[in-house]
């Protein structure tokens, strides 16, 4: 071999174990998700709010700084898919054991005319005690709905009964510093969730 070729050879494979040095590090910056829905660059998801919790007392980001926030909208009239999703949040917690203490779950009405702050207090006991339901009137909740980009809208039903709501189904992960980490994408099973968390708690 002549000396050009000795220094070719060389060359492809310093190239080649920078290339893979960079992909290594890139996933151990930004673990891969299973559950993840990309966001485009420039949207900026969650932010300040001012809320009401199930005994009466207002609420905002603030007070759950230095944890990370699991953040889901719906209402508790919802006839499938919140108690389907906040099901699979409950037993995520489970999977996660005392890591769970890093997490705060909190579910988000964007019904407040029929969801007090009581209602949400003992709806969220259905699914777990470390739910934390909030709601607030209906400019504190167009607000962080705002804030979220989450969708709702109310759907009047043809003839008498109650109505429903049209909403979106996303869980926003928060992380410890009130920046969005991830959305997660609806249907997700607690297992997923619990990956996703674990991978964030490594890399918090
Ligand atoms: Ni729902």
């Amino acid at each position: 071999m002549g000396q050009l070729a000795r220094v070719l050879v060389m060359l492809v494979f310093v190239a080649g174990a920078g290339l893979w040095a960079a992909t290594w590090w890139r996933e151990q910056a930004n673990p891969p998700s299973a559950v993840g829905v990309a966001v485009p660059g420039g949207v900026e998801i969650g932010g300040k709010f001012s809320l009401v919790a199930a005994d009466g007392h207002t609420v905002t980001e603030a007070d759950f700084r230095g944890r990370f926030m699991l953040v889901y909208f719906g209402y508790t009239f919802c006839p499938d898919v919140c108690p389907t999703e906040l099901q699979a949040v409950a037993a995520s917690l489970a999977l996660l054991g005392d890591q769970a203490a890093k997490v705060a779950p909190i579910f988000i009405t964007i019904d407040p005319e029929r969801d007090t702050p009581k209602a949400m207090g003992e709806y969220t006991k259905l699914f777990d005690d470390r739910l934390i339901g909030l709601t607030g009137s209906a400019v504190q909740i167009a607000q962080v709905a705002k804030a979220y980009r989450a969708y709702y809208a109310r759907v009047e039903p043809k003839a008498g009964g109650t109505y429903l709501m049209d909403h979106s189904s996303f869980l926003y992960l928060i992380g410890p510093d009130g920046k969005f980490r991830a959305l997660v994408k609806p249907g997700s099973t607690p297992e997923e969730i619990a990956a996703l968390l674990r991978a964030q708690f490594a890399h918090s």
